[in-house]
């Protein structure tokens, strides 16, 4: 070979090295970042556990705090609302009762007619109207005149233009915390144009009556929604901070406002404490911030971003993640219940609302990963608040023959559950279920039922109003 030879050969070796250590280098690199991908979920993963014994503790901690919000107003984050509500419908009500049901912009004006003697709901009819974004915003007098309106007109529509004189008998149902003085009044309340307030209840004590009327071993319901919170039967005497309170049923039921709820033993991780820093309301509702569909789309996206910081497996579009509130729960429960080969459905969220484009499976796959840490987090924590209930009460088998069963038959406990995470989520439904048999073991399990209530609330109140107005 002559010497033009041999250079061309060295020229073609040291070439050939390069193009090699350039791949290498950047295998190891790609390697390397998704090292990294896998150190973040895995981290979360971890934080985010909540084997059988610390649920119990969590339930533990929700009976101490319950035992405090009785006690005293203030003496825990759980403000144990009196709602003095002593009485439930039982099936015996009649005639025609209207409920407003008021959930954050959207407000429902509901008919139920009644058959009583235990013929149930004979009918009812729903309309919704979504609440103007100025009169959000605006004074207290706007929107609840803009309220009554809707009201008014649903009436007449119904009642073909019979409406002046007439008197109606209302239930109210608000999804915001009230601080009731009686079972007819609450804060914020003047109505006018003719219309009484009859009743004015939190949602969950909404969802509890019609649970009840349908099922007379209801003793809790559960909102999981957008928002969260759950109330239950209690006795009154067991109400200390409300000494000498008597009711002829000698129970009343108890608005927890279990949103507030916390305790050092739910699994906080490093994105829960950024999303609770960067809310306007900080230290508060930090059991909802962990449960419930505001947020649970939003821890998702903040795991994302970080993810999205470390590596490039979200091309381009990465920035997008940094937009907080942009990954909606649904969407969320969506790419979570995508079970295509290839992922589609979680391809085309992330395209519609993150602008991505190509994502590799591995991506996507890592997106569900993280949906399904998000989810079973939340839904083993909501099922571990609702045994904590049941333990308050005596109904979740702990104190054996006495609590659990009623002569020697396990005792039937029904938990009325109600809004979008329970019912649209059939994995969040899955998880919560198989958490409460963790906690309980299948014998006592098996005797706890977690029954969906549509629409509950707004019946709830209509329902209400109607035990009210069979007591007057
Ligand atoms: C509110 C509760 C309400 C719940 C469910 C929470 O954010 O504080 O009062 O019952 O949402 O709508």
């Amino acid at each position: 070979m002559g010497r033009v030879g041999l250079g061309v050969a060295v020229g073609c070796a040291v070439v050939t090295c390069a193009i090699a250590a350039a791949l290498v280098g950047r295998r190891a690199r790609s390697w390397w970042r998704w090292a990294r991908v896998v150190g973040v979920v895995g981290q979360f993963e971890e934080d985010c556990v909540t084997p059988v014994w610390k649920l119990r503790q969590v339930v533990d901690a929700m009976v101490v705090e319950m035992h405090a919000g009785l006690a005293s107003d203030g003496g825990s984050k759980l403000k144990m609302l009196l709602t003095f509500v002593d009485t439930l419908p039982d099936g015996n009500e009649d005639g025609v009762y209207y409920a407003l049901d008021l959930r954050g912009t959207i407000c429902r004006v509901l008919k139920v007619q009644l058959g009583g003697s235990g013929s149930k709901i004979i009918n009812h009819k729903v309309e919704q109207q979504r609440i103007p974004e100025e009169l959000v915003s605006g004074t207290s007098e706007e929107l609840f005149d803009f309220i009554a309106l809707t009201l008014k007109e649903f009436i007449e529509r119904e009642e073909n233009g019979q409406v002046p004189g007439s008197k109606k008998e209302l239930g109210f149902t608000f999804s915001f915390p009230i601080r009731q003085l009686s079972v007819s009044s609450g804060v914020l309340i003047k109505w006018t144009k003719g219309f009484t307030i009859e009743d004015v209840v939190n949602d969950p004590v909404g969802t509890l009556a019609v649970g009840h009327y349908d099922d007379a071993d209801t003793v809790a319901a559960v909102i999981i929604g957008y928002g969260t919170n759950a109330c239950y039967v209690e006795r009154s005497d067991a109400i200390i901070k409300y000494q000498g309170l008597l009711t002829d049923s000698g129970f009343m039921i108890v608005n927890m406002e279990w949103g507030n709820f916390w305790s050092s033993h739910l699994p906080r991780t490093c994105y829960d404490i950024a999303l609770d820093d960067e809310s306007p309301n900080r230290n508060d509702q930090g059991y909802e911030k962990m449960i419930s569909g505001m947020y649970l789309g939003e821890i998702v996206r903040r795991v994302l971003h970080r993810i999205a910081e470390v590596s490039d497996i979200f091309g381009d579009s990465a920035h997008h993640l940094s937009v907080p509130f942009i990954l909606r729960t649904p969407l969320m429960a969506a790419m979570h219940e995508d079970d295509s080969p290839d992922l589609r459905e979680v391809g085309r969220i992330l395209e519609e609302s993150l602008q991505t484009s190509g994502l590799s499976l591995k991506a996507k796959m890592i997106v569900v990963r993280v949906c399904d840490v998000v989810t079973r987090r939340a839904a083993r924590l909501a099922a571990a608040g609702i045994i904590g209930i049941l333990k308050k009460i005596g109904r979740d088998g702990s104190g054996g023959v006495a609590s659990g069963r009623t002569k020697g038959k396990p005792r039937r406990t029904v938990v009325a559950i109600e809004r979008g995470l329970y019912t649209n989520y059939s994995m969040f439904r899955v998880y919560m279920n198989e958490a409460i048999t963790d906690i309980l073991g299948q014998e006592i399990a098996q005797n706890v039922v977690l029954r969906v209530s549509e629409d509950g609330a707004g019946i709830g109140a209509a329902l209400l109003a109607a035990a009210y107005s069979s007591k007057r």
